[in-house]
């Protein structure tokens, strides 16, 4: 591991050669140019490097000599396809670049990593990577309903999150606070709780909440770079936005004032109002039917003031409606409680709670998304001086979202449950958009590798040091990022 190769994150295999390439321009070399072009540009133009390109004629014998270093992008199975549609091989040469990959997925994740090497000076070691992730959902939860982010905000996180090779992105789109997405046969969810976040109300100018049509768009803009949105309505606690917007939903029929603060678990659905139900199943089905990813997530967290029986019985009933509606559901741990079916998604964040339920769910055959707070979690602080965040969990410098292992975080949960890693970000003391990136730069990148790469590759001073070069970069994408004193920024 070298930090003339600072790839993060770190690959299965990279052989140096012994050489350096001229990068000033690229000519990429696809079946789908348009596609290919306009990808590579997003990634390379920033650092400087301009981007031309073109269908394989460029090849052809006799062709005249494109402007610029030819990136050959190739579709074909010779890639290791044992390590899924993931994996590729990136070859820099003297006289060229290929990325070899068997799935779409692949040839993006390789021009991410040669982005990743060309130099301040424009140039790129000549060298061969191989690679392929070691869990297939490498995510970032990220809640818009305690301060909301808006369309364009999210399509930079989406950026960011590609960048590191991530797969999915989560948003917490419910919560006590507000509620960021129209649901047509609940439109006064939006109407009556769509301004409101934590404060008060979200800034001039902005909606506040996601139209289902700019939804439908985000979902685009991420797939077009092979990140699937999760959404996530989070029940049955964290829903005073909810009872705000029907107080139908309560016995006594009263809506709830609006929330503008940070405390959690007082908000609560109830199992036996005839209104929970209809609302429940419209709610999730809407979102399912927007949703074109596999999964929608239920949220089921922190519900303290419902008694096990009553919690068990409205998150087996949205867990019930979003199998309905032909997703898979996710849910936050507590929901090991109620009825788990195989292939259930629990993401796992608080390591101070009983692991009884979440390994009997496990045996009974749901997956794990590993997010424990003392590692993943971005709104914490970085250090007891940090100006925005929490420290409920204590404090989680970089060392410590780097420095952890997902198959041994749950004492006792099979390795093979694990289905991946997630960072996630918390937004009550999250305002602005520098706020964001600064709590996910440089912790993301290394949650990312915790996601990516096997314990055999990963090593903290190697991490460091290649982490430091990843400045310039986000300098020049405008992300801004916190100078942590772990590592010696150039
Ligand atoms: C959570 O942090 N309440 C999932």
């Amino acid at each position: 591991m070298n930090a003339a190769f600072p790839l993060v994150p770190w690959p299965t295999a990279v052989e140096p050669r012994d050489g350096e390439l001229a990068f000033p321009a690229a000519h990429v070399v696809s079946p789908e140019p348009l596609r290919w072009t306009l990808l590579a540009a997003e990634l390379l133009t920033p650092l400087g490097v301009s981007v031309t390109g073109g269908g394989p004629e460029a090849l052809a014998e006799g062709a005249p000599a494109p402007d610029g270093v030819v990136v050959e992008l190739r579709l074909e199975d010779s890639a290791d396809r044992s390590a899924g549609g993931e994996a590729y091989v990136l070859d820099v040469r003297d006289d060229g670049i290929t990325v070899t990959a068997p799935e779409p997925a692949g040839l993006l994740h390789g021009l991410r990593t040669l982005r990743q090497l060309v130099t301040p000076r424009a140039t790129v070691p000549t060298v061969v990577v191989r690679d392929a992730p070691r869990y297939p959902w490498r995510g970032l939860t990220l809640d818009i309903a305690r301060h909301w982010f808006g369309p364009a905000v999210l399509r930079r996180v989406v950026d960011l999150a590609g960048s590191y090779k991530l797969r999915v992105l989560h948003l917490h789109l419910t919560d006590d606070q507000g509620w960021r997405l129209e649901i047509p046969s609940r439109p006064g969810l939006t109407e009556r709780s769509g301004r409101t976040q934590v404060g008060g109300e979200v800034p001039p100018g902005e909606r506040g909440w996601l139209t289902v049509e700019e939804y439908r768009e985000l979902q685009d803009y991420a797939a077009a770079r092979f990140v699937e949105v999760v959404p996530e309505v989070d029940l049955p606690g964290h829903t005073n936005a909810a009872t705000h917007a029907y107080g139908e939903l309560r016995p006594d029929g009263l809506p709830t004032p609006l929330y503008g603060g940070i405390e959690v678990g007082f908000s609560q659905l109830w199992a036996d109002n005839p209104a929970t139900e209809p609302f429940v199943r419209d709610v999730l089905g809407d979102v399912a039917a927007m949703t074109a990813g596999r999964y929608v997530h239920v949220g089921g967290d922190e519900a303290l003031t419902l008694e096990a029986g009553e919690y068990a019985r409205l998150v087996g009933l949205a867990l019930d409606a979003v199998r309905a509606a032909g997703k898979t559901p996710a849910a936050w741990q507590e929901a090991a409680t109620a009825a788990v079916e195989p292939g259930t998604v629990l993401q796992f964040w608080d390591p101070r709670a009983d692991a009884a339920p979440l390994l009997r769910a496990a045996a009974a055959g749901a997956r794990f998304i590993m997010s424990p707070a003392s590692h993943a979690y971005c709104d914490m602080k970085y250090d007891a001086d940090h100006p925005i965040g929490q420290d409920w969990m204590g404090l989680v410098e970089l060392r410590d979202a780097y420095g952890w292992e997902p198959s041994t975080a749950l004492p006792g949960l099979p390795p093979e449950a694990v289905e991946g890693v997630a960072a996630a970000l918390w937004t009550e003391t999250i305002v602005t958009t520098d706020h964001l990136f600064s709590m996910l730069l440089p912790r993301l990148p290394a949650l990312a590798e915790v996601a990516w790469t096997p314990p055999s590759g990963r090593d903290w001073a190697s991490f460091r040091a290649r982490v430091a070069e990843h400045a310039r970069t986000w300098d020049a994408e405008g992300w801004a990022y916190h100078p942590t004193r772990q590592v010696a920024w150039p």
